[in-house]
């Protein structure tokens, strides 16, 4: 008998779950707390229909739950033919969250559940932030605005979740889906420490519910004392911005502050929620990409967009103004040769662009050959986005060969009607 039929033959339980219900996380916790007290460990997961949606407010907090009772409860969870066919659930890391690994980065951290200690934090939210940056067309402020809040929310789990602040042992998980057809991104964080309230009361802080705690936390300058207590505020000030929505959800409360519609203020709300585990913390929250954000507005300052300055270089010697944008095609585009690449650096050149005006300096040296087709989108979507009239003012080729320079005049002359 081999090993997948052994597992199949042990006594377990099977969970069906609905991943498009708000619940499924706590019906699902609920499952393995029942099996776990008969003594069983072994879960057996299906979905309820094919071409499962899987958003990370959800699929996150299970992803957590998958790891913590594997790891912690020696709980084995085996998918069924239908999880393990679903394309969606098969890549989103819910079975096995994804990590760090600096010898092989993925084409795209986004739509999966990353999993990330003190170690790898940093790695794990700029692989998502810069497929962020590749994947969605961002108008000024919002890719600053969603670093800024998503380094926040995970940094908190590292300096809150446990008793013992920055912590080795305190683990996270995270997911950002982009979403084109309502123009979001969505972003969850989650994790099994000891929640909000608890963090607060370890800083002296008494309240007399846990829905007033989370109310509190998202306060300017409330905290447990180890910070500044900004953190969530800003995460609040940036969603609320954007026109978004966020929930916290921690320890069995609910703090929630929606937008309904554009004219109308954000409608906050607090409530009680069934509890998954003792503690735990999710942020889930959602950024409106369809409009820019205003940063200094929202959060009453400036705030350094290292992104930005770290593409930042004096131009006065090539006769622009004091700063020009500075982008290494071969550094920063993964390849030259598909059309497919060519839409990501396109679209990440564009939102750069939208964070400064004024030139930006394309650099080709070291790129032997870009290909037709990698030229012809690249020229494509950048005169799309911005217009002709702006792409001759504001982008300059640097350094292009003889070949590649024949190849953009080529794939110029190609898009032009033919001479009668
Ligand atoms: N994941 C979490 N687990 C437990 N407690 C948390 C978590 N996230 C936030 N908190 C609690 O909420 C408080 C407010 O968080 P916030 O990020 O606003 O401030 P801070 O982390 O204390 O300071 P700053 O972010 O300015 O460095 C924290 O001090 C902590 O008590
Ligand atoms: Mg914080």
């Amino acid at each position: 008998m081999d090993g997948s039929a052994k597992r199949n033959r042990q006594p377990h339980i099977n969970i069906t779950l609905d991943l498009r219900l708000k619940g499924a996380p706590l019906f699902f916790a609920e499952k393995i707390s029942r099996g776990l007290a008969q003594g069983i460990t072994t879960f057996k997961l299906r979905v309820k229909s094919e071409g499962e949606a899987c958003f990370p407010n959800i699929c996150t907090p299970i992803a957590g739950m998958i790891d913590y009772f594997t790891l912690e409860r020696g709980c084995t969870f085996i998918p069924s033919k239908s999880w393990q066919s679903n394309q969606l659930l098969a890549h989103s890391g819910i079975l096995h969250p994804y990590s760090y690994n600096s010898l092989s980065s993925p084409t795209t951290y986004l739509n999966k559940v990353w999993k990330f200690t003190r170690s790898d934090h940093f790695e794990v939210v700029n692989g998502i932030i810069d497929s962020v940056r590749r994947t969605a067309v961002l108008p000024s402020g919002v890719a600053h605005g969603l670093e800024l809040a998503l380094n926040e929310v995970t940094d908190n789990i590292l300096y809150h979740s446990l008793r013992e602040a920055n912590s080795p042992d305190a683990v996270g998980y995270v997911m950002v889906q982009y979403h084109k057809t309502n123009q979001r991104i969505a972003v969850a964080v989650f994790d099994l420490g000891q929640g909000i309230p608890s963090s607060l009361a370890s800083g002296k802080m008494t309240f007399d519910s846990k829905e007033s705690a989370l109310e509190a936390a998202v306060r300017k300058g409330v905290g447990d004392g180890t910070g500044g207590g900004n953190g969530l505020w800003m995460m609040e000030r940036i969603v609320s911005s954007s026109h978004g929505s966020f929930e916290l959800t921690s320890d069995g409360a609910r703090f929630a502050c929606r937008h309904h519609s554009d004219c109308e203020k954000p409608k906050a709300s607090v409530s009680s929620v069934s509890q998954i585990r003792d503690g735990t913390t999710l942020v889930d929250f959602q950024l409106h990409i369809d409009r820019p954000l205003d940063l200094v507005l929202a959060l009453g300052a400036a705030h350094t967009n290292l992104w930005l300055e770290d593409h930042s270089v004096d131009a006065t010697h090539i006769g622009s103004a004091a700063e020009a944008l500075l982008v290494s095609v071969s550094d920063e585009s993964r390849g030259c040769a598909s059309r497919y690449e060519a839409q990501f650096f396109a679209t990440m050149v564009g939102n750069l662009m939208e964070e400064a005006p004024g030139l930006c300096v394309l650099d080709f040296s070291g790129v032997e050959t870009v290909s037709a087709s990698f030229a012809d989108e690249l020229l494509v979507r950048l005169i799309r986005r911005f217009g002709i009239v702006s792409v001759i003012q504001r982008i300059a080729f640097r350094n292009l060969s003889s070949i590649n320079a024949a190849i953009f005049n080529q794939c110029f002359e190609g898009r032009l009607p033919r001479n009668p």
